[in-house]
């Protein structure tokens, strides 16, 4: 059942651009991380690789906010992302970098050889152009409409709302982010992949194939792009940093990211192999190689149609089994954004909670967004950590390892005849990698978490209903036993927790001198068992086996730690508000006679009433001292009427008449509106009579 295979199993290389966050962790790394680990672990031969993404516009876009060059920006996020991912225990082969030479030659290479064989269409086009900036503009240089879903932000690659995949020349309104200008055209030579052309290929290899068995979301996207044509992209850009486009022609001209970055998988394989004396091939052209990517929904499209175009057109690779993406991670009810700073960052998780990577490893495991988008919550966070590793895992190990060591010296007992319970709950044991390696086979991660959190459950269950703290004051023999069994469930968590609780599994291997561990590294194995034995072999700890002294594997996290954290978000609420509130420039300069023209007057609101059938109008009855008027006020989401009903405001009385919804306004109340958009009046504290002219 368990023939040994060979894995190429990849993660979305992160953008260079700032630190890793939980959406990323729960939406590719931590996934990507299980089920890398849990092949390892059944005996395959698993090359895992990741690396940093470290070409494209952000990274450009960064470089001009902070005045510096592109190459520190990468340098300062790679060393960031690279020691996060190690200290959290990304078990990656390698983790390798866009720009490394190594990677520069593969993708250079990867160009040439689709233009040798004229996978390419050379066209002039006339593409935007930014005139003040003197730059083309394409992928997120450009913002404008996506002309599928109306997002008034899609970017010149992407819309990000939709996932559509865009030409900037589709975007409906579009502007420069860099200037803020709106584009002209001009006309440059650039290099398509005619998707066009590889629609039937696709049709066959996705809608046709085996994939079906894809995540309903991934194949749903695929499938309805397919629907619609595909039609050619350009993989060349008019920009400065990335990697030259290699051919004559090319000159200033460098590949674009999403051109690159994917082979950037098949670089990175090429830099461990170098490292470790390995053939890379057949992690990329062997037929029996699986190769699964591991990304999140937003790059559907790239790992599903352009990647496998790409590598379909080279013609010697093998293409993906499976592209697990899972969808987004919110955070307190609110999309995770990196620029308002709304995220939880890896480098202050670990700095916040050391020694406790497991604890958030499992908290975005239970509740990754799987099949749909889905809240983190530090309430949630603690909840899992309480209740379920503190009181149910660690509860369990913690009795088992107390008592054993209390009654036994620490050493496993000689169980005598099983009773039927034994009987049942060793069988049930024994069902649990099965179980759990089912879940994983079919991607969902969640409900393999939860499945090695009910051997837990079975364990402290098995305990309280045996109830051996009583037994052992009137029958030694049983207490023998059921200890023996509870040691044996014991045993049998430190192996499955690996994939998932990586950190705790070692601990508690440590715990049970089951093997030792020091620096991740086995220094001895007295009775190691690997995650195909749990279900064949009877007894995991034999008798006599001496284990360790009790240590805790988790501990509680008080409302406090939770409240630091829930402040620290809200203080970010609050730098973005207050950034928000930028300063509308000043107005044309007007002259003295042109001001004296206002005629200004405190006026009296004496009535007030919501014009029907709008949302926004109150139709208000003023005393201005010179007369009784009516004016149309567009205050009605910020006050009821009674809320206005004898307030005083600033009239503008000598404003020409007009007609709104048939009611004729005669002036307009000034009013300020702060930046969460609600009006307030400026004059609260002070009454003087109507009339009184401002001045
Ligand atoms: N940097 C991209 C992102 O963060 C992912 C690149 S994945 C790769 O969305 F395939 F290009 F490597
Ligand atoms: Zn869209």
């Amino acid at each position: 059942m368990n023939m040994s295979k060979r894995y190429t199993i990849t993660a979305a290389l992160p953008y260079t651009n700032g630190p890793i966050h939980i959406g990323h962790l729960a939406g590719v790394y931590v996934p990507a991380d299980i089920y890398a680990r849990f092949k390892r672990l059944t005996g395959h031969d698993v090359l895992f690789v990741c690396g940093s993404d470290e070409h494209g516009v952000p990274i450009t876009i960064k470089a001009k906010k902070e005045g510096v060059t592109p190459q520190d920006i990468v340098d300062k996020y790679h060393a960031i992302i690279k020691t996060s991912f190690e200290d959290f225990g990304i078990t990656f082969d390698n983790y390798s970098r866009t720009s490394a030479k190594i990677h520069h030659d593969t993708a250079s290479e990867f160009f040439k050889t689709l233009y040798d064989k004229h996978e390419f269409v050379e066209e002039v086009t006339e593409q935007l152009y930014d005139s003040e900036a003197n730059q083309f503009l394409a992928d997120r240089f450009v913002i404008g409409t996506c002309p599928k879903c109306g997002n008034e932000e899609a970017y010149g690659d992407q819309c990000e709302n939709c996932g559509t995949s865009l030409n900037a020349t589709d975007l409906i309104n579009p502007k420069s982010a860099i200037t803020g200008h709106v584009p002209t055209l001009k006309e440059t030579k650039h290099w398509f992949l005619p998707l066009n052309k590889h629609e039937n290929f696709l049709k066959e290899w996705i809608l046709k194939g085996h994939k079906k068995d894809w995540k309903p979301n991934v194949y749903g996207q695929v499938k309805s792009w397919i629907d619609d044509g595909l039609r050619p992209r350009a993989v060349t850009r008019d920009l400065d940093w990335g990697i030259p486009v290699p051919i004559p022609g090319g000159e200033g001209k460098v590949l674009y990211v999403w051109f690159d970055a994917p082979i950037g998988y098949i670089s990175a394989t090429k830099e461990w192999a170098e490292a470790n004396g390995k053939d890379w091939e057949p992690y990329w052209k062997d037929d029996n190689t699986k190769l699964v990517h591991f990304i999140g929904k937003d790059n559907i499209v790239f790992h599903c149609i352009i990647f496998p175009s790409m590598l379909k057109a080279e013609g010697s690779y093998i293409l993906p089994d499976n592209v697990p993406a899972n969808e987004f991670l919110n955070l307190e009810g609110n999309k995770l954004s990196t620029s308002k700073n709304w995220a939880v960052w890896l480098p202050d998780y670990l700095k916040d909670f050391p020694n406790q990577q497991d604890v958030l490893r499992y908290t975005l495991t239970a509740n990754a967004p799987e099949t749909k988008d889905n809240d983190f919550t530090w309430k949630d966070f603690q909840a899992r950590n309480n209740n379920e590793l503190v009181a149910i895992f660690g509860n369990f190990i913690n009795r088992v390892v107390v008592l054993t060591n209390k009654y036994y010296n620490g050493i496993v007992p000689n169980p005598s005849e099983y009773a039927q319970v034994d009987q049942e709950t060793l069988a049930a044991v024994k069902a649990y990698p099965s179980v759990i390696e089912s879940s994983i086979e079919r991607y969902r991660f969640r409900e393999a978490s939860q499945e090695l959190m009910n051997l837990a459950r079975l364990g402290n269950k098995y305990l309280a209903d045996e109830e051996p703290w009583k037994l052992i004051k009137t029958d030694e023999a049983r207490t023998k036993t059921i200890m023996f069994v509870a040691l044996q469930i014991a045993s049998a968590l430190a192996t499955l927790s690996e994939p998932f609780l990586p950190f705790t599994s070692e601990k508690l291997k440590n715990i049970l001198r089951y093997a030792m561990y020091h620096n991740s590294e086995v220094i001895s194995s007295a009775v190691e068992t690997s995650w195909n034995d749990i279900s064949k072999k009877d007894i995991l700890l034999p008798s006599g086996h001496q284990i360790g002294k009790a240590e805790l594997l988790f501990s509680k996290i008080e409302d406090k730690t939770i409240q630091e954290q829930l402040d620290k978000l809200e203080a970010s609420k609050k730098a973005n508000e207050a950034a928000k509130k930028t300063i509308e420039p000043q107005k044309e300069i007007i002259t003295f006679e042109d001001f004296t023209k206002l005629d200004l007057r405190v006026g009296t609101i004496l009535e007030a009433e919501k014009m029907p059938k709008t949302k926004k109008l109150l139709v208000l009855k003023v005393d201005t001292g010179i007369d009784t008027r009516t004016i149309v006020s567009g205050i009605a989401e910020s006050f009821t009427p009674e809320e206005v009903v004898g307030k005083q405001v600033t009239v503008l009385v000598n404003l020409a008449p007009r007609k709104l919804r048939g009611v004729e306004s005669e002036g307009m109340i000034l009013m300020t509106e702060t930046p969460e958009g609600k009006l307030v009046f400026v004059n609260p504290d002070t009454t003087v009579n109507s009339g009184l002219q401002i001045s």
